[in-house]
C-alpha cells in the first residue's frame, strides 16, 4: 500500500523545487504525496531561514503537528516527522532540543539521501536522538537524484545553480545553502528536455545566484546567457525565466539574450536592497546605486519593455533618514513593475546582527510602508498601463473561480481571463500561450478577455511596445 507523505514548504522557489525533488526520492520507497497532514506516514517540513518570522513558523508548526504524531501512535501507526531546509542546516540542535520528536533533521544539501535516514528513523526506538545529516557532501544531490517521477505541469522550476559565495552581511544562505555550485550544462538541457517532454511550455531557472552560472559544457563553461540560448532551441518551449539574480553577475551575454531571445520572457528580478552607496557597502553588496542604474540602462537598450522587479531592505544597521531617502530616489529614478520589501532582520550568526547602531523597530515600521506606498504605486501605475493592449499569456491554472483561467503576462503579471470563460474557445487556451487583451487593472492582477482572432498576428513574443517606456 502507498504510504502517505505530507510535504509543507516555506520560503524560495529553491524549496519548492527541492520539495518536489525530495517526494522524487521518496516514490521509489513506496511514498505518494497527500494534501493533509493527518494521518501521514511521514511529514517534512522544507523550511526557511532568512528572516527570523519564517524561521519561527517552523517551531509552531512543530508544535501542531505533535498531537497528530501521538493520534498516530494510539492508533498503533508511526508518523516520522523530518525537518529540512535551510532551518535545519542552520539550527538542528535547536530542534532537537525544542521539538524532541522530530525524527529527521537534513539539510539542502543532503536529500538525494532522505531514503536511508527514512529507513533508520523508521526503526528508532522512542525516545533516540533524531537521525541528523546536515552535511555539505562532497558529491552534489544532483547526481545521485533519480529522475522526476510526477510531471511539474505548465509552468516548472528547475534549479541550475545552488549556494552563494557573496556574503553580504544580512544574509544566512551562504550558511544555509553553501558554497556556490553549478550544474553541468549537459545535465540542465537534458532536465528541460524531460520537463517539456511532460507537458512543460515554460521553465523557470532557479538559483540563489542564478546568474552566477557557470556550467561545465564541452571542454569549458557555460554562462547563463548561453544556456538560455541553448534552452530556447528546445521545441515547445515557450516561455524561459530565471530568478534570483545579482547585480553585479548580469554580463554582456546575458544582456544580449534579454535582446535576441525571444523566449526570454522580458521580466527581470534584480534585487537592489537599498539605494545609499553607504548602506550598499555595509550591505557588502559590492555595487553602488549608479552601477544598479547603468546595468539597468544597458538591459532596457536590449529590451526596451522590460519590467523591473527588485528586493529592499530597509533599518539596515546605521541606516539614516538620508540613506532611506536615498532608496525612495532611486525606486522613483528607476521604475518597478514589482518589488519585495522587508525589515531588516537580524540573523544569528550574520556580520550585520551585531552590527551597533541598530534601527529601531517603529523606524523600520515606518519606513517599511512608506517604500511600500510607493512600490505599489509603482505597480498599479504599470498594470493600468497595459490597460488596451494585446498581451500573450501563458494560461497555467484555474482562476479563484471554477470558470476563470489564470495566467502570467510577459511581464510576470497575473492574468485572470474574465468569467464567461467557460465557453469552449477559452477553456480550450488552458496549458497553452494565448493572445489577450486586458481589459482591467488592479494592484496584483489584471483581467483579460480572449483577443478576436484577427489579432493573432506576429505577437507571439509576447512583446507589447510601450508598455514600460
Ligand atoms: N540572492 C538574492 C536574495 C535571496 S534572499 C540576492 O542577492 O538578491 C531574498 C531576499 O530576502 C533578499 O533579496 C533580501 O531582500 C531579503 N533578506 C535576506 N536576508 C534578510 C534579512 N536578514 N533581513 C531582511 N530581509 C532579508
Ligand atoms: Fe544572500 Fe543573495 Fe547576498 Fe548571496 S547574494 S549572500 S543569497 S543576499
Ligand atoms: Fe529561505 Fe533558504 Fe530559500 S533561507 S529564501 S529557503 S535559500
Amino acid at each position: 500500500m502507498t504510504k502517505k507523505l505530507f510535504i509543507k514548504t516555506y520560503g524560495c522557489q529553491m524549496n519548492a523545487y527541492d520539495s518536489g525533488r525530495m517526494a522524487d526520492v521518496l516514490a521509489p520507497h513506496g511514498y505518494g504525496v497527500v494534501a493533509r497532514p493527518e494521518g501521514a506516514d511521514l511529514v517534512i517540513l522544507n523550511t526557511c531561514h532568512i528572516r527570523e518570522k519564517a524561521a519561527e513558523k517552523i517551531y509552531s508548526e512543530l508544535g501542531r503537528l505533535a498531537p497528530l504524531k501521538s493520534a498516530r501512535t494510539k492508533d498503533g501507526g508511526q508518523m516520522i516527522i523530518a525537518v529540512a531546509g535551510c532551518v535545519a542546516q542552520a539550527e538542528g540542535a535547536e530542534i532537537a532540543r525544542r521539538a524532541p520528536y522530530v525524527d529527521i533533521v537534513l539539510g539542502p544539501q543532503t536529500y538525494h539521501r532522505l531514503g536511508e535516514m527514512v529507513a533508520r528513523a523508521g526503526r528508532a526506538a522512542p525516545g533516540d536522538a533524531p537521525v541528523v545529516d546536515t552535511e555539505f557532501p562532497a558529491e552534489s544531490k544532483f547526481d545521485h537524484l533519480p529522475e522526476a517521477a510526477l510531471p511539474q505541469g505548465v509552468t516548472a522550476y528547475l534549479s541550475v545553480q545552488e549556494g552563494c559565495d557573496k556574503f553580504c552581511t544580512f544574509c544566512v544562505v551562504p550558511y544555509t545553502r553553501g558554497a556556490e555550485y553549478s550544474r553541468p550544462a549537459a545535465a540542465v538541457l537534458a532536465e528541460a528536455r524531460r520537463l517539456v517532454a511532460e507537458g512543460a511550455r515554460e521553465i523557470m531557472l532557479l538559483g540563489q545566484n542564478v546568474n552566477a552560472y557557470h556550467g561545465a559544457h564541452g571542454g569549458g563553461e557555460l554562462g547563463l546567457g548561453g544556456l538560455i540560448r541553448e534552452l530556447a532551441a528546445i521545441e515547445d518551449l515557450k516561455r524561459i525565466r530565471y530568478t534570483t539574480s545579482h547585480p553585479r553577475d548580469v554580463d554582456d551575454e546575458l544582456i544580449a539574450a534579454h535582446g535576441e531571445v525571444p523566449e526570454l520572457m522580458p521580466y527581470l528580478h534584480l534585487p537592489v536592497q537599498s539605494g545609499s552607496d553607504r548602506v550598499l557597502a555595509a550591505m557588502n553588496r559590492r555595487y553602488g546605486r549608479d552601477d544598479y542604474r547603468r546595468v539597468v540602462d544597458k538591459l532596457r537598450r536590449a529590451r526596451p519593455d522590460l519590467a523591473l522587479a527588485s528586493d529592499f531592505i530597509v533599518g539596515f544597521p546605521g541606516e539614516t533618514d538620508a540613506d532611506f531617502a536615498a532608496t525612495l530616489g532611486l525606486v522613483e529614478d528607476i521604475g518597478f513593475a514589482q518589488a519585495y520589501s522587508f525589515k531588516f532582520s537580524p540573523r544569528p550568526g550574520t556580520p550585520a546582527a551585531g552590527m551597533t547602531e541598530q534601527v529601531p523597530d517603529a523606524v523600520k515600521t515606518e519606513r517599511l510602508a512608506h517604500l511600500q506606498q510607493l512600490l505599489d504605486h509603482q505597480q498599479r501605475a504599470f498594470n493600468r498601463r497595459a490597460v488596451g493592449t494585446t498581451m500573450a499569456v501563458l494560461f497555467d491554472r484555474q482562476g479563484k473561480r471554477p470558470d476563470q483561467l489564470a495566467g502570467r503576462s510577459p511581464y510576470m503579471q497575473a492574468v485572470i481571463l474574465d468569467a464567461a470563460a467557460t465557453d469552449a474557445a477559452e477553456a480550450s487556451v488552458s496549458g497553452t500561450v494565448a493572445q489577450v487583451q486586458i481589459i482591467k487593472a488592479h494592484t496584483n492582477s489584471l483581467k483579460a478577455v480572449l483577443a478576436p482572432q484577427t489579432r493573432t498576428d506576429g505577437m507571439n513574443s509576447g512583446a507589447v511596445e510601450g508598455a514600460w517606456a
